[in-house]
């Protein structure tokens, strides 16, 4: 984030932390940096690195410690609607925004997306707090143990933490990031994502705007129809609905900057502004400064903003788009 950009939002109360690769924590409102209008203050451009474009991408889940099946299905079928057909607009409508960015050779992100294998690590193999290169290490782990293959050509690694799992930084600075594997520590370079499971922890934070924020030192919403209004979750879950967003984040980065020398905005690559970085807490138009924007209700009055397989309903945040130069979901209202 540009401190050049800070003069035309307001900034409230929140101090936002900033993380190399992360998703911020920094709910729907407060946030500075919300682009749903066309801006030009907004330079991402592409600095020669590789995109995520070989097809299919390949989506490995590492599920570190115990996981809830029903939320493990919810998350399932949020990476099968990547690349499956669903009514407009879809999960898939929405992947075609990252699908927009390209490499030197003009190959574009993948819209070919298969998860191809998981793993259960219930066993805590490296305990219950971690520091972001634990990551690597589960990662090693795993291929060691031959629970998953090591995919370095194609492959995408998601560690998901379960709800007790303390990771550094975790709810104080960020709800996900993404980041590549040392080959000291696994033996290649290979793009991965961690995402924590936020339900416990810190829903306020990164389960955002289906719990309220309490450090936020505003009170809860008044009353249905305002602007602050807490949404019900989808799929019946705050943490895993709220980590669904986060998920989409950070694929949406790691698939766009997986090296972190693609693509990016501002002049510092320690960090970037990524396509979702620009766009956080915007689902829908008119989205920003604390509105999460124009999205449905789903006959329980759920929230949701796209379409996925099974009659299943998400809530993504949307993201850059080169072309328009705003911050765009196939929901948008034009
Ligand atoms: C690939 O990216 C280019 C440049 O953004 C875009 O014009 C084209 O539509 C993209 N192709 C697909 C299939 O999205
Ligand atoms: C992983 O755990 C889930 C339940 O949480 C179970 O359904 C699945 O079969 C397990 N997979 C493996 C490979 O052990």
């Amino acid at each position: 984030m540009q401190s050049f950009l800070h003069c035309h939002f307001v900034l409230l109360s929140l101090s936002l932390f900033l993380s190399v690769q992360s998703q911020q924590i920094g709910p729907g409102f407060n946030q500075a940096n919300n682009f749903e209008g066309s801006s030009n203050l907004v330079n991402v451009q592409y600095h020669m690195g590789p995109v995520l474009a070989s097809s299919p991408m390949n989506i490995y889940i590492i599920w570190y410690g115990h996981w809830n099946p029903t939320h493990q299905s919810t998350i399932r079928d949020f990476l099968y609607s990547l690349s499956s057909p669903a009514p407009f607009p879809s999960v898939a409508d929405w992947w075609q925004t990252v699908r927009l960015y390209t490499d030197q050779t003009g190959s574009n992100v993948t819209g070919n997306i298969l998860l191809s294998g998981e793993y259960n690590d219930s066993s805590y193999s490296h305990g219950t707090s971690l520091t972001r290169l634990s990551m690597q290490s589960i990662i090693r782990t795993t291929v060691a143990n031959r629970g998953l293959p090591l995919n370095y050509q194609s492959g995408l690694y998601l560690v998901l933490t379960a709800s007790e799992v303390v990771v550094q930084e975790f709810c104080r600075a960020v709800c996900g990031f993404h980041y590549f594997t040392f080959p000291s520590v696994v033996g290649v370079t290979v793009p991965y994502a961690w995402i924590g499971y936020s339900g416990t922890q810190c829903p306020g934070m990164c389960a955002y705007p289906f719990a309220w924020p309490t450090y936020s030192g505003r009170p809860p919403p008044g009353g249905p129809g305002g602007v602050n209004d807490i949404m019900s979750a989808p799929n019946g879950d705050p943490g895993v609905d709220g980590m669904i967003s986060v998920i989409g984040h950070e694929l949406a980065e790691v698939s766009s900057n997986p090296l972190v020398n693609a693509w990016y905005a501002g002049d510092d690559p320690s960090a970037p502004d990524e396509i979702a970085d620009l766009c956080l807490g915007v689902y829908g138009s008119g989205g920003g400064g604390g509105y999460v924007g124009e999205v449905y209700k789903d006959s329980w009055g759920n929230g949701f903003n796209v379409n996925g397989v099974k009659g299943r309903k998400y809530l993504v945040q949307w993201l850059w788009n080169p072309e328009k130069r705003s911050c765009y979901g196939p929901n948008a209202m034009d």
